[in-house]
C-alpha cells in the first residue's frame, strides 16, 4: 500500500444508514450524490451494502463493469481503477455488483484495507452507501463519515432500528478509543473474541470504564458529544410521526448523549416506482419535482453546518497551522510521545485521559500540550 493510498484525500465523507431495509437510504444517496454533482462537485458514490449492492441498476448501468468484488478478490489494487462513470456528469460510482465468496462480509484486514482506500479517494464529496442492520462491518463504513446520515420512516420499528443504528455506531467510537487503554485494552479484546455480538455492547463498555477507570469516564461523554450524525426522516406525514421523532431524539441525547441534527424530510412519492432503473432521472421529473425540492433543502442545510464546523476548525488551527487529521499510524506514535513528556506537563490532569483522547479529538491534544510548551514537528501541516 502507498502512502498516498492511506491518507485521507476525501474533502467530505458522507455515509448513509439506518438499521432498517428498505427504508429509502439507496435513493437518497443517490439523489445527494446526484444533486452536489450538479452543483459542479466532483462526487464518488461507493456501494458499500455488500452482497445486496443496487446502485448500479438504481443508476442504470447493467453491463459488466469493475466491481468491488475485483477489489476485494484482489485482482483490482485501487478504487480508482474500479470506479464508472454514470450518465450524470462529475458522479462516479463505486459498484457493489457481483456477488463472490466473501463479499457480504469481508475479513478484518480486506475491511481496514478498503477502508483506509475510501478515505484516500480524490473527490469533493464521497458518498457511502450502507446496507441495512447493525452488523460491525456496516457500523465501522459509517464511522469513516465526518457526520454520517441517519434514514428512517415514521414507524415505531423502523425508528428502534434507526436508535439501535446509532447506539451501535456510538459504542464503536468508544471501543476505538478505550481500546488504547492499558486496562481495558485486554478486556475488550478477550470480549470481542469470546461474545455474541450481542453481548458486546454500550453498555458493556460503559461499565467497565465505570468499574475499572472511572477517571477516563468523562471521555465517553465527550465522545457521544463529538458524534454529531444527521437524521432524515423519509415518507414523512403527519403529527404522529414528530412525536415519533422527537421521542427519537429525546432517546438519543438522554441515553447516549448523542446530539442528532434533524436536517430534513423526504416526501412520500408513490410515482417513484416509475424510475426504479433510472433515479437519476426521476429528480428530474415532474413526479420528482418534491423530492428533488427536499433534497436541496437538505444539502443546503449541510452546507451551512459544515461551514460552521470548519469556520470553528480554522479559527482554531489558522494561527499555527496545526494539524487534525492524522493516518492510524501517526496517532500511534503521537501517543507514544505522551508516554515520553515529563509529568510535569500533565499536572492537575490525567496523562491516560489525554492519551485516549488523541484518538477521536487529536486537535485538543495538540492545544494543550503546545499551551505547556511541548514542541513536535508532528503537530505541523
Ligand atoms: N420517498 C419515497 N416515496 C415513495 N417510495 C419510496 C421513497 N423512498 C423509497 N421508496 C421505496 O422504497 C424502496 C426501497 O428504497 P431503497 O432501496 O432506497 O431503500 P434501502 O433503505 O436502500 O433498502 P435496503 O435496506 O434494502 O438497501 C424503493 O424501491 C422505493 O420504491
Ligand atoms: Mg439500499
Amino acid at each position: 500500500m502507498k502512502k498516498s493510498d492511506t491518507v485521507r484525500h476525501a474533502k467530505r465523507i458522507i455515509a448513509v444508514g439506518g438499521g432498517k431495509g428498505g427504508v429509502g437510504k439507496s435513493i437518497l444517496s443517490i439523489a445527494l450524490s446526484v444533486g452536489l454533482a450538479r452543483r459542479g462537485q466532483n462526487v464518488v458514490i461507493a456501494d458499500l451494502d455488500l452482497g445486496a449492492a443496487n446502485l448500479h441498476t438504481y443508476m442504470g448501468i447493467f453491463q459488466k463493469t469493475p466491481s468491488l468484488a475485483d477489489f476485494i478478490l484482489s485482482k483490482k489494487s485501487s478504487l480508482d481503477s474500479i470506479m464508472v462513470d454514470t450518465s450524470v456528469k462529475n458522479l462516479r460510482l463505486i459498484s457493489g455488483s457481483q456477488f463472490v465468496p466473501g463479499m457480504a462480509n469481508p475479513a478484518h484486514w480486506t475491511k481496514i484495507k478498503l477502508m483506509r482506500h475510501l478515505q484516500a479517494i480524490e473527490a469533493d464529496t464521497l458518498i457511502i452507501d450502507l446496507g441495512a442492520g447493525v452488523h460491525f462491518n456496516t457500523l465501522d463504513f459509517f464511522g469513516l463519515s465526518d457526520r454520517g446520515i441517519i434514514v428512517t420512516m415514521p414507524e415505531p420499528g423502523a425508528v428502534m432500528n434507526a436508535y439501535s443504528f446509532l447506539k451501535g455506531a456510538l459504542f464503536r467510537k468508544l471501543q476505538n478509543v478505550f481500546k488504547r487503554h492499558p486496562k481495558i485494552g485486554p478486556l475488550i479484546d478477550e470480549k470481542s473474541k469470546r461474545a455474541n455480538e450481542g453481548d458486546f455492547t454500550f453498555e458493556w463498555l460503559c461499565k467497565q470504564v465505570q468499574d475499572i477507570a472511572p477517571e477516563t469516564a468523562p471521555l465517553i461523554h465527550e465522545v457521544s458529544e463529538n458524534f454529531r450524525p444527521y437524521l432524515i426522516i423519509n415518507k414523512m406525514s403527519d403529527s404522529h410521526s414528530s412525536v415519533l421523532v422527537r421521542n427519537l431524539l429525546h432517546l438519543c441525547k438522554n441515553k447516549l448523549g448523542i446530539e442528532i441534527e434533524h436536517i430534513g424530510d423526504l416526501p412520500d412519492v408513490p410515482e417513484i416506482v416509475n424510475y426504479l432503473l433510472r433515479i437519476p432521472d426521476f429528480l428530474s421529473a415532474p413526479s420528482g419535482k418534491s423530492y428533488a425540492a427536499a433534497i436541496e433543502d437538505i444539502l443546503n442545510r449541510m452546507d451551512k453546518i459544515q461551514f460552521a464546523d470548519n469556520s470553528t476548525t480554522s479559527v482554531r488551527i489558522s494561527s499555527q497551522n496545526l494539524r487534525h487529521d492524522f493516518t492510524d499510524e501517526e496517532l500511534e506514535e503521537f501517543a507514544k510521545l505522551l508516554d515520553s513528556l515529563n509529568e510535569k506537563v500533565f499536572e492537575g490532569t490525567n496523562r491516560q485521559v489525554w492519551k485516549l483522547r488523541i484518538f477521536f479529538k487529536p486537535l485538543d491534544v495538540i492545544r494543550f500540550l503546545v499551551k505547556h510548551g511541548v514542541e513536535h514537528p508532528i503537530f505541523y501541516a
